[in-house]
C-alpha cells in the first residue's frame, strides 16, 4: 500500500490552487509530505510574445480550442521529471465518469498527471494520442477543469492512509462499502421536536450495528438502487 502520493496539475490558472490546497485535510497532508502537488503553468510551454494556448476551431463555430503543442510539450518534460512516471488524465465532460473505484485505482499508481482544459476544450489529438485517459466529474459542464482537478485530489487524496485521522471513517463510508452511508446525527438528542433514532441512544452496539446496515440498505435503495444492483452483480 503507498503511503505517498503525488499530483501534478497543467492549467492556465496556477493561482486557482492557492487556497484549496492549503486549507482542510488536504493541506495537512501536503505540509506533512504525504501528499505533494505541482501546479504548471501551461503557457511556459506556449510560443510567441503572447504565449497563445488557444486558436480558433477548423470548421468554424463558437469559442477558442487550446491548441495542442504546449499541452503535449508540458506533458513530456512533467513525465520526465521526478522519478515516477504518471498516469496522465484529460480532465473533460466527454471522459469515463468518476466515482469511487477509479479514486482507488488513481491511488495505486502513485503519480497524476492531470490536465486542465479551457474554453471549447482541447484538440482532440491529445485524447486520441498523448494522455492515458479522460476523466469527466459528472454530466454538466464546468468552465474549466481546474475544479474538477481539485475534485479529484481531494478524493484521491483522502485514501491514502493516515491522511484521514480514523481509517475507519474513509472504509464505512458512501461507495466505499458498496453503499450509501447511514445517516448521522449528533447532540442535542431532540432539536425543533426532530428526535435521534431511539435506538442510537440506546447504547446497545449490537443494535445500533444493525440498525445502521438497515438503513444504509433502505437509503441506497431509495436514491441509488443501482448501487444495490452492482453488489448483487
Ligand atoms: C467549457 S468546457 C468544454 C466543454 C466541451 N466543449 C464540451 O461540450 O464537451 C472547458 C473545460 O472544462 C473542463 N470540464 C468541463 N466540464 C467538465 C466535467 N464535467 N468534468 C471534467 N472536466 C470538465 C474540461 O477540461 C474542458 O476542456
Amino acid at each position: 500500500m503507498l503511503t505517498q502520493m503525488r499530483f501534478d496539475i497543467l492549467t492556465i490558472f496556477p493561482d486557482y490552487f492557492g487556497a484549496p490546497l492549503s486549507c482542510g485535510l488536504l493541506g495537512k497532508a501536503i505540509a506533512a509530505g504525504k501528499v505533494s502537488v505541482g501546479v504548471h503553468d501551461l503557457r511556459g510551454w506556449a510560443e510567441g510574445p503572447h504565449r497563445q494556448v488557444d486558436d480558433t476551431p477548423y470548421g468554424g463555430g463558437p469559442g477558442m480550442v487550446m491548441k495542442p503543442e504546449p499541452i503535449w510539450k508540458a506533458i513530456d518534460a512533467i513525465r520526465q521529471d521526478g522519478g515516477t512516471r504518471p498516469l496522465v488524465v484529460l480532465l473533460s465532460p466527454q471522459g469515463d465518469v468518476f466515482e469511487h473505484r477509479r479514486a482507488r485505482a488513481y491511488l495505486e499508481s502513485g503519480r497524476l498527471l492531470l490536465i486542465c482544459g479551457r474554453y471549447e476544450g482541447v484538440d482532440h489529438r491529445i485524447a486520441e494520442h498523448v494522455v492515458d485517459e479522460t476523466l469527466s466529474i459528472g454530466d454538466y459542464v464546468l468552465a474549466g477543469g481546474e475544479a474538477a482537478a481539485l475534485v479529484v485530489i481531494e478524493a484521491v487524496a483522502r485514501l491514502l492512509p493516515g491522511v484521514v485521522g480514523n481509517p475507519a471513517s474513509v472504509d464505512e463510508e458512501s461507495f466505499a462499502t458498496g453503499l450509501l452511508d447511514y445517516p448521522q446525527y449528533t447532540r442535542p438528542p431532540e432539536f425543533r421536536g426532530w428526535r435521534v433514532p431511539d435506538t442510537l441512544l440506546s447504547g446497545d452496539h449490537a443494535q445500533i450495528d444493525a440498525w445502521r446496515r438497515a438503513q444504509a440498505k433502505a437509503l441506497t435503495q431509495r436514491k441509488r438502487p443501482d448501487l444495490l444492483e452492482r453488489i448483487r452483480g
